[in-house]
């Protein structure tokens, strides 16, 4: 079923706000395109995202692309076992930086014209420009990203540009990594992406702990029959390993944790499996679900079969499906969690209004040598000549040749 023509989100939007004086407030909150992009820059652009769990990443090189509210990004494991974010944009013409969506690399080589870089951003070679007078490779590292790995092994990152930021609060999702025995050098198991047509905030509103994918499959299912094998095994695994109180009891009460904005965190019950499931927002009416699988336990565990992989797939595609519907339908519903947003898009575009301009925290600019410059454009000719058509820029708000990165 499409999406109402009319997105329910700014109408409900509009009923919640008791304050609204300013007309141009009210067509951003009208309008959900606009409320999209308004939460671009309010709320994905400066505010701390849990994104990934460290042991997504086992050996230096090992990286993870994502865009986060459409800004591409990328994680990359250093080789002092740190890891960074970064803009997935060359500093050289703002083409995408990583070849894959997921992949291991220590030298991360820009496919256009062999400007390379390491895994802390640094430009390594830029061919044609070493030895241009201005050119200095020191400033065309990729633009660092906030990136914070708590205790729990949690991967936070923050787009704002601005230097001096409050750290994360992680108290919440380090309580409950505690609790389950989550740690930083547990075990990733496999993930998938998906795609849904329902704005992010439904997915917010209704995470996943409220779905039956935490059920017991059906007793006639040979598949089922498998996995509460493998659960079984995988308590026993979990009882050895895991710190005090993590999962006492083997309780069947499924376990979960709603970290803001965006990601949320799933134990299955009884076992030391648990789901870290991210919905990315794509646009105001569309949204990319990742979901990946992680034991928290220590020791060597069997890994699940692929019919109980895809009983797991199913489950989460099963989610996504009833966020669609709620998209549809919740018109008339309470839509509680908007209000946890509202106070940061009300003060951003506040903000916005007292200086007259959109503030976009998260905005890079690069200052570049006439020098620079003149070669880029010299080499921009020669291609012109040997008609070496370029692909598209990278299309996430970047004006790479201009010089920055709008956002
Ligand atoms: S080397 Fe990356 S865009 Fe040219």
């Amino acid at each position: 079923m499409s999406p109402p023509e009319v997105p329910v989100f700014a109408r409900q939007r509009i009923d919640s706000l008791d304050v609204l004086e300013v007309s141009k407030e009210v067509d951003v909150f009208d309008d959900d395109d606009k409320l999209f992009l308004l939460e671009r820059r309010a709320i994905f652009s400066k505010t701390w995202i849990c994104v990934a769990h460290r042991s997504r990443f086992t050996k230096p090189g090992d990286y993870v692309a994502m865009e986060l509210a459409t800004f591409p990004i990328f994680i990359i494991l250093g080789k002092d076992n740190i890891a960074r974010a970064f803009h997935n944009v060359c500093r050289h013409r703002a083409y995408t930086v990583t070849k894959k969506t997921a992949g291991s690399s220590l030298v991360l080589g820009c496919k256009y014209h062999g400007w390379s870089y390491d895994t802390k951003g640094k430009l390594l070679k830029a061919p044609q420009f070493d030895g241009i007078d201005g050119f200095d490779k020191t400033q065309n590292s990729l633009f660092a990203i906030h990136t914070c790995t708590d205790k729990g092994g949690f991967i936070h990152v923050n787009l704002d540009a601005g230097l001096n930021l409050e750290p994360p609060s992680c108290a919440s999702v380090v309580a409950f990594a505690a609790e389950h025995g989550i740690h930083a050098r547990g075990s990733w198991i496999t993930g998938w992406d998906l795609k849904g047509d329902f704005n992010w905030k439904v997915a917010a509103q209704q995470p996943i702990s409220t779905l039956a994918l935490q059920e017991a499959p059906s007793a006639s299912s040979a598949a089922a029959a498998g996995l509460r094998a493998y659960l079984r095994l995988l308590v026993g695994s979990a009882r050895k390993s895991a710190p005090k109180g993590a999962n006492a009891g083997g309780s069947e009460t499924p376990t979960s944790l709603n970290v803001s904005p965006i990601t949320t965190l799933k134990m299955l019950p009884g076992s030391s499996l648990w789901l870290c499931i991210t919905a990315f927002p794509l646009s105001a009416a569309r949204t990319a679900v990742r979901c990946d699988v992680y034991s928290a336990a220590s020791s060597f565990a069997p890994a699940p079969s692929q019919a109980q992989l895809e009983q797991l797939e199913q489950g989460v595609a099963a989610w996504v499906r009833g966020l669609e519907s709620s998209y549809v339908v919740v018109e008339s519903g309470p839509l509680s969690k908007q209000n946890e947003f509202l106070p940061m898009l009300r003060e951003h575009l506040r903000e916005e209004r007292m200086r007259g301009v959109e503030i976009m925290p998260g905005s890079r600019r690069e200052g570049r040598s006439v020098e620079f410059m003149k070669g880029e454009q010299v080499c921009k000719e020669l291609e012109d000549l040997a008609g070496g058509g370029m692909p598209t820029a990278c299309a996430v708000g970047g004006d790479g040749e201009k010089g920055g990165m709008e956002w």
